[in-house]
């Protein structure tokens, strides 16, 4: 007896059940996929209209709100990178170790497009999305930008550590994660 109701404190410990686990990782792949979906449509958009150094200013003000305003009912969306250009994108300690696992992966012959990691951790659940460097983002990501381009990131990001990124590298991680009720 004794030992069942030990096994039985130790389920009802458990954070997260497995099925729950599948459930939240289909949910934060929709979440990462919208905000990359989104994210996408701004910046081709507003390069089209009036081009790359304008399009910086736009990233600047967008990417931060479209990211806001998907992080609702619990859910916080980001996104982070070992080479930041925004300070508020850094990644913490479970995110970096991530990206370095994803570069790993990625050198051990993994599609980049596929690399996906999840955790249940201090009451989150949390799920992290490679963003491979595709053609269009080496306009500001990549290792000769323009003089223009140069000039808009001074201004905006005087810290930007986001280039030198080739077409094929991984150039971050849309980062998720959700409380957990208890
Ligand atoms: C028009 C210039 C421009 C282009 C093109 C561009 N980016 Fe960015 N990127 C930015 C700016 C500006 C930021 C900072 C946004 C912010 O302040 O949150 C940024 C931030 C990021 C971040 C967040 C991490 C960080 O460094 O702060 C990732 C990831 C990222 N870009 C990936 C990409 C990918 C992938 C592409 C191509 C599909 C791309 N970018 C194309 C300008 C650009």
């Amino acid at each position: 007896m004794r030992r069942l109701l030990l096994t039985l404190a130790v389920l009802a410990a458990l954070p997260v059940q497995a099925e729950d686990t599948e459930a939240l990782t289909a949910e934060a792949r929709m979440q990462a996929k919208a905000l990359g979906t989104q994210l996408m449509g701004v910046l081709k958009k507003s390069i089209e209209q009036d081009g790359p150094e304008a399009a910086i200013a736009v990233c600047n003000t967008q990417a931060p709100e479209i990211a806001s305003a998907l992080s609702k009912d619990g859910w916080h969306v980001a996104r982070t990178s070992l080479k930041i250009r925004n300070p508020e994108n850094q990644p913490d300690a479970w995110e970096k170790q991530t990206l370095k696992e994803f570069e790993a992966r990625k050198q051990a012959g993994e599609d980049p497009k596929m690399l996906e990691a999840t955790t249940v951790a201090d009451g989150e659940f949390r799920y992290m999305k490679a963003i491979p460097t595709a053609g269009l983002c080496v306009t500001c990501h990549g290792v000769a930008l323009s003089e223009p381009v140069t000039a808009r990131l001074a201004e905006l990001y005087p810290q930007d550590k986001a280039r030198g990124f080739n077409v094929g590298d991984l150039r971050g991680a849309f980062t998720i994660r959700k409380t957990l009720q208890d």
